[in-house]
């Protein structure tokens, strides 16, 4: 059974391999008692003392509290703050009632004056390991209450010597990890960009010196892609606080009388065994649960995307050229990128106006689609809805559909401005614009960018009063955006890019089939990128494409290197195919073909991090699904001469036997060998790279 009670007072949320025990003490608090290991005796739990008993304080300050909120005895970040009309800003409950339904448990926090509830929601993914959980603020009285945090969750740990990871980012350098120790003072993880960003990721990873395969890791994501909010806080009670929700920065919500808010969820999970389980059972969790179902155990299309061999200079003719030597190399969805509408010659102009350019493409688009659909190939293009430029005809119609304040110039990020998603007139009418952009034309692919982050919220068309909730509200505007979109034209396949990685969150999962994590393609820094990436984000959903030398790193490396990181997740191209020779268009023809053949393993199957740059002289990873595993092995520079590696191989049956192929050599070996034995490489120079088939026999 997936939630256990004894007596509406303690409650145990079991998965196939963890327990959650939440219990309504002895103050009508409702605190987490413990997090962990599978118990199913929950009864052991009864007269557990929550709290140390050695502080002199009364109340939540003392307790993992499932839901504290500012006022009281509390001086730890607290998940809730509500002012109510009178002016009192402390939120005293009583548990009103507790209800188990299936998987799923709700408990009723009452105010003991006030008429306002708080529902916890708690939900159990028992197969995979994840319990969500998410609030509802109800305002069951005539008079406004005013919202100034409402965090998703908060968990608590025991004790301290916790570490903490989570990115670091900029454009470019997307899924950079970082750890800190957590010692002292409160550790925040907030975007206060309008969305995800690139810095740091709605995402917690806590752990005790943890490895890949070893160790305690507490992890969560939050469903969300607009400004939030990580705490990590040691409580000088003994014990460690994690809040994460949408930011309280610049964020207040007026509940009037009748009215009801909801916030986003946080998936969680605990793993016994490292970081290796963390990633399967969120890969696991967001494919089954997460992600839109129309690709769903299909391997992602090979794309061609023509940005970064065009830029802006999209031509009919040039593109049809493009198109004829990717169907030679077996692409199966061309994309024609930014530049293809009217008036944008540079990133200067012209967003918002979605119509073709005339000039680019004299008979439309329908001429190139039609190409390319001959061709064998689908037909992908790129928009950037949530934008437009001071040049541009929509800016000039409606000039109050933008993000301002009258008082203050309009700051420019990336030469644009944004679009106010909040205003539902706005959304209408880019829903129209591009359900008829996709209703003329045979389009069956969307990139879907996002390059300018928020300023200036405030709106022409909304009471200033309510400026402080145009953050959460733009995040809702795009998700009926593309919700709509998705509704009118399920054959279409959305991918999410922000400049490379701004939005790769929980929260976009649920309406996009795909990312691109980086405008960085640099081989080495991609696996960097992606081995961060793969905590906590599937690899199927991950673009890699390969490019041409584009300056970010001044570094040449070798083209099997670089097809082999990109074939690490889901493959594309993007170099300029009309400077590309024919021996060249042939190689990457044997590489794509190669690709076909493995990309169920890669895309769909378990992915295990062999070795790392971070910690070791090469990267390995591992992809294995059924009876098949893929190995890509690289080093970038050889060190004193060393070239011999062991790679520990993982995920096999031991008793079984396996093809094992590497380059031209073929052999027979036992799961239990290669996993213990492992496999001897040879990779010498800079940047070397190998590639291991292996097959159950
Ligand atoms: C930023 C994206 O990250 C790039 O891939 C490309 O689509 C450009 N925008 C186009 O303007």
């Amino acid at each position: 059974m997936a939630i256990q009670t004894i007596d509406g007072k303690v409650f145990g949320l079991h998965t196939k391999n963890t327990t959650y025990i939440l219990s309504i003490n002895e103050e009508g608090l409702v605190e987490n008692l413990y997090w962990g290991k599978k118990i199913t005796s929950i009864e052991d739990f009864a007269g557990v003392l929550g709290h140390n008993p050695t502080i002199n304080v009364q109340g939540g300050q003392l307790y993992r509290e499932e839901c504290s909120s500012f006022g009281g005895m509390r001086f730890k970040e607290t998940s809730l703050k509500v002012t109510f009309a009178d002016g009192v800003r402390d939120f005293r409950y009583v548990v009103e009632k507790t209800d188990i339904s299936g998987e799923h448990l709700e408990i009723v926090l009452t105010d003991i004056y006030y008429p306002f509830a708080i529902h916890l929601h708690y939900e159990v993914y028992e197969e995979e390991d994840i319990i969500r959980k998410w609030r509802v603020a109800e305002n069951r009285g005539k008079e406004p209450i005013l919202l100034e945090r409402i965090y998703s969750a908060e968990y608590g740990l025991p004790g301290d010597g916790w570490k903490t990871v989570n990115y670091k980012g900029r454009w470019g350098a997307e899924f950079c990890a970082h750890s800190d120790t957590v010692q002292a003072g409160k550790q925040v993880y907030e975007s206060l960009y309008g969305l995800t960003a690139h810095t740091v990721n709605p995402v917690f990873l806590i752990h005790k010196d943890a490895s890949e395969t070893r160790g305690d890791v507490y992890f969560g994501a939050l469903e969300y892609s607009g400004n939030f909010k990580t705490v990590v806080e040691p409580v000088n009670t003994g014990y460690l606080n994690i809040l994460m929700g949408i930011s309280d920065t610049d964020f207040a919500w007026t509940l009037k009388g009748g009215e009801s808010f909801e916030t986003p969820a946080v998936c969680a999970g605990y793993s016994a065994e490292g970081f290796q389980t963390m990633t399967h059972i969120l890969h696991s969790f967001c494919t089954r649960h997460i992600m839109p179902e129309e690709l769903a155990g299909k391997p992602l299309p090979m794309l061609y995307n023509s940005w970064y061999s065009t830029t802006f200079d999209v031509r009919c003719e040039e593109q049809v050229e493009l198109a004829k030597r990717a169907a030679k190399m077996g692409v199966e969805l061309f994309v024609v990128d930014d530049g293809w509408f009217e008036g944008r010659v540079d990133d200067t102009a012209a967003l918002g106006d979605w119509y073709v350019d005339k000039e680019k493409f004299p008979n439309g688009l329908q001429e190139l689609i039609r190409e390319v659909n001959n061709l064998g190939m689908k037909f992908g293009l790129w928009i950037e809805p949530e934008m437009t430029n001071k040049k541009s005809k929509l800016f000039m119609e409606h000039p109050d559909w933008i993000y301002q304040y009258d008082t203050r110039e309009v700051l420019m990020g990336r030469n644009q401005y944004e679009l106010d998603m909040s205003n539902p007139e706005v959304v209408d009418y880019l829903i129209e614009i591009f359900d008829n952009l996709l209703k003329e034309n045979n389009i069956e692919y969307i990139k879907w960018d996002m390059n300018r982050y928020a300023a200036e919220m405030g709106s022409r068309n909304r009471n200033q009063s309510q400026w402080k909730e145009l953050w959460y509200r733009n995040t809702q505007g795009v998700y009926r955006l593309i919700r709509e979109l998705r509704a009118r034209h399920p054959h279409v396949e959305f991918e999410a890019c922000a400049s490379g990685g701004g939005r790769v969150d929980y929260g976009a999962m649920r309406y996009f089939d795909e990312y691109w994590p980086s405008d960085n393609t640099d081989a080495l820094d991609r696996l960097y990128m992606q081995q961060w990436y793969s905590y906590f984000y599937p690899i199927k959903y991950m673009r890699a494409w390969l490019t041409d030398d584009f300056g970010m790193d001044q570094r040449k490396i070798p083209l099997q290197f670089s097809m082999y990181c990109a074939m690490c997740g889901s493959l594309g191209i993007g170099t300029d195919l009309n400077k590309t020779s024919d021996e060249k268009l042939d190689e990457l023809a044997g590489y794509i073909a190669l690709y076909k053949e493995i990309r169920e393993v890669i895309q769909l199957g378990k992915l295990y991090r062999l070795n790392s740059f971070t910690d070791g002289d090469i990267h390995a990873v591992q992809y294995v699904k059924d009876k098949k595993s893929v190995v890509f092995a690289f080093l970038d520079h050889e060190r004193y001469g060393d070239s011999y590696f062991h790679i520990y191989l993982r995920g096999l049956k031991p008793d079984k036997k396996y093809r094992v192929k590497l380059k031209e050599q073929e052999e027979e070996k036992s799961g239990a060998f290669l996993m213990n034995m492992g496999i001897p490489v040879i990779l010498k120079g800079d940047y070397d790279s190998v590639l291991i088939q292996l097959e159950e026999d």
